[in-house]
């Protein structure tokens, strides 16, 4: 069997997607004692596991230099690049939404100031509505952006939705669901299609067996 690299996203969906591989036999005690370590060679079986942050999961897929990347839609979806995407794993669900606080008028005839980590995703969306809007581009905790007045709302994620409660803001609009995607270089599935095929294979087959459970 050929060596098969996985890209696994740092953070937030890290624990579900460890989660999930073993679920289906993989076992990755080596990824959770993990410390500060980022590249793993499984002791077990033929897999390496590389730790980056999500949107280099995929330029290493993208590169060839990772086989398989796991990562959330959000991130497919403000990327221009197009990975070939073989399975919704169906972890890590939030949604996009529009936030602010409570006094905001989405339907104020000025040009909004959106600020946010997706510009393309709220540039689409908006562009989408027919609305012409500002935007910014923050790079963490958005949610600060409209009670400093440095924009009208935000797009960003909302999972739990503690952050924006603990922030004072509200949810004006949902604008789409995300979760997580398994996706795949396209020269890694000629070359090591049984293998690739194998592990898609099980973990869509454990995902129908999960989702008939809670039917
Ligand atoms: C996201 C998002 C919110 C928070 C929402 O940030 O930008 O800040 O999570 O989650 P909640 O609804 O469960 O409170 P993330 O944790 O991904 O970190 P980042 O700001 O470093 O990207």
């Amino acid at each position: 069997m050929a060596k098969v690299k996985i890209a696994l996203t740092k953070g937030r969906i890290e624990q579900s997607t460890i989660q999930l591989l073993e679920e289906i036999g993989i076992n990755c005690d080596f990824l959770r004692n993990k410390k500060r370590k980022l590249v793993f060679q499984s002791p077990y079986d033929d897999y390496e596991f590389i730790l980056v942050k999500a949107v280099d999961v995929l330029t290493y897929v993208q590169q060839g230099v990772a086989d398989i990347g796991i990562v959330g839609s959000d991130v497919l979806y403000e990327d221009e690049r197009e990975p070939y995407e073989m399975l919704d794993l169906e972890i890590g669900r939030c949604q996009f939404c529009i936030a602010s606080t409570p006094d905001y008028d989405p339907f104020d005839y000025r040009r909004k100031i959106v600020a946010t980590k997706y510009p393309r995703t709220a540039a689409r969306y908006f562009q989408e509505k027919g609305e012409d809007i500002e935007i910014i581009k923050i790079e963490g905790s958005v949610e600060i952006a409209p009670l400093l007045g440095l924009a009208d709302a935000i797009v960003d994620i909302v999972e739990t939705g503690d952050t924006l409660r603990e922030n004072g803001l509200v949810i004006f609009e949902k604008m789409m669901p995300i979760s997580t995607r398994l996706i795949v270089n396209p020269a890694s599935l000629k070359r090591k299609k049984g293998e690739v095929c194998q592990l898609v294979d099980q973990l869509a087959a454990h995902i129908a067996r999960k989702k008939e459970t809670v039917k």
